[in-house]
């Protein structure tokens, strides 16, 4: 837990300190605090390094950052920060926090020269972060009810059923998160069901129903979506969070959450709609030990369609996940390809400019699995894992949100799209249950009037 300075006094201590630390190096060569790697923090770390969030320590001034020193040189060296795993081959993305090689070795050279501080009347001003909405003022805040978090909680998942007042369409433009205890906050999956789903209803595989608003955790921006373009939120919809809790459990890291989600609409609907689809292999049977399983799904647009993002979604064993257009040309192009995948990190890759893909390209998703015991995440190496919903068990999704570029087409966009091989056999359990459902629905109509 960050320690608070609230007397004026100490305030000025904290402040006043560098004035009189050791005084600024005349060699320019050399790299200070002040002048080179507080500008990089801030601009590269302080989103998830400052006091309140997920990352365990502040890195907001020279005398929180001086003891972790050695340790930026080896994190960054090996590029575990900051977390991003897109191979930078492919695709430019919106803040891509990646540091440049030059970056990595002055942080180096910094480390290697003891660390100094520098003039620290040069140094930049420590950026100031509000907690107010960086969207605006939300039109809907759907706001949880309070979450405990023990002291002994270490890994906790909690779906929760937020109240929605709404009983009409509106678009949503914009969408940002708010946690009340960030620092142990993993992530928040924001999801609309139909009026009468219930959070039994989307246990398990029913969970495919749902339609995804968007994932985030600590450090992750707002999404706003670009000008004329919104997603439904259909009047009535059920509002489902999923909340992933993550810390290291011990006496005093408990506290209360109480996680917002805070949206702007359009004032009316706008010219487009923005749709999720999953493109999702639901059969996986993965060995143990193996250390490379392959799976493989594609959705194929009927239409013209832009592509905005991509979230890939795997679990513990989840390694990688590319996603690739075959145009109808035959030429192929990969649009995002997430090398290391790590499950700690629901990340969101977002194009700078949408991709904008012909009628009949097909977006294959390749997805690969580590289930050996060199995977430091794996829980267990000597068990077959298959798809479901527990951590434990494996999922294979890639999330798109997706437009059809001509507005006629907007009306009914696919939301799940399974591997071809499949569809067929998929298709007649969805006509069987669809025929149970209305069997069903008759036969209570008929007794019930
Ligand atoms: C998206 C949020 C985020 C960003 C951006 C980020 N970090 Fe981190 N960082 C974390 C989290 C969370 C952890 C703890 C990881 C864990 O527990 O596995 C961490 C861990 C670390 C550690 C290791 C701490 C330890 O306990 O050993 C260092 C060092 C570090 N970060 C440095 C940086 C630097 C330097 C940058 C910028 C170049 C950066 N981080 C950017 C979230 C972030």
């Amino acid at each position: 837990m960050t320690r608070t300075c609230l007397s004026l006094a100490c305030i000025l201590v904290l402040f006043g300190a560098g004035a009189f630390a050791a005084p600024n190096n005349t060699d320019t060569q050399n790299v200070t605090w002040s002048d080179d790697v507080a500008p990089l923090l801030f601009e590269k770390c302080v989103k998830c390094h400052r006091p309140g969030q997920t990352a365990p320590m502040s890195l907001m001034s020279y005398k929180e950052t001086r003891p972790w020193a050695r340790s930026i040189r080896k994190v960054t060296s090996d590029r575990t920060m900051p977390p991003w795993f897109a191979n930078p081959e492919h695709g430019e993305f919106v803040e891509d926090p990646t540091l440049t090689d030059k970056e990595i070795e002055l942080l180096g050279k910094w480390v290697e020269a003891g660390a100094p501080q520098g003039d620290p009347a040069k140094a930049p001003k420590p950026p100031t972060f509000s907690s107010d909405w960086q969207i605006g003022e939300p039109d809907v805040i759907f706001t949880m009810e309070p979450f405990e978090i023990t002291d002994d909680m270490e890994d906790h998942y909690q779906w929760v059923q937020v109240t929605n007042t709404l009983d009409e369409d509106r678009w949503i433009k914009g969408m940002e998160v708010h946690a009340t205890f960030a620092e142990a906050v993993h992530h928040n999956l924001t999801y609309l069901g139909p009026p009468d789903a219930t959070i039994e209803s989307v246990q398990g595989v029913g969970q495919i129903d749902l339609t995804f608003v968007s994932g985030w955790g600590p450090g992750v921006e707002p999404m706003v979506y670009p000008d004329g373009y919104g997603k439904l939120l259909p009047a009535n919809s059920t509002v489902f969070f999923q909340m992933h809790y993550h810390k290291t459990p011990g006496p005093g890291t408990g506290g209360i959450d109480q996680t917002s989600v805070g949206m702007i609409f359009h004032d009316e609907k706008p010219e487009n709609a923005i749709q999720t689809m999953w493109i999702i292999n639901p059969v996986l049977d993965i060995p143990p030990g193996e250390a490379n399983y392959k799976s493989s799904s594609s959705f194929t647009p009927e239409h013209d369609a832009l592509i905005f993002n991509y979230t890939p979604h795997m679990h513990l064993r989840g390694k990688s996940m590319r996603f690739t257009a075959e145009y109808p040309d035959g030429k192929e192009e990969v649009l995002a390809d997430i090398v290391d995948y790590d499950f700690n990190w629901q990340l969101t890759y977002t194009p700078v400019e949408p991709n904008k893909v012909p009628a009949g390209t097909r977006i294959s998703v390749d997805a690969s699995f580590d289930n050996s015991a060199d995977n430091p995440l794996n829980p267990d190496p000597t068990i077959r894992v298959r798809f479901g919903e527990k951590t434990t068990d494996e999922m294979m999704v890639g999330f798109i949100h997706y437009t059809y570029v001509d507005q006629e087409h907007q009306a009914d966009m696919p939301r799940q799209a399974l591997p071809e091989a499949m569809r067929e056999q998929f298709e007649q359990i969805r006509k069987m249950r669809e025929q149970q459902r209305a069997a069903k629905a008759a036969e209570s109509g008929q007794s019930g009037e």
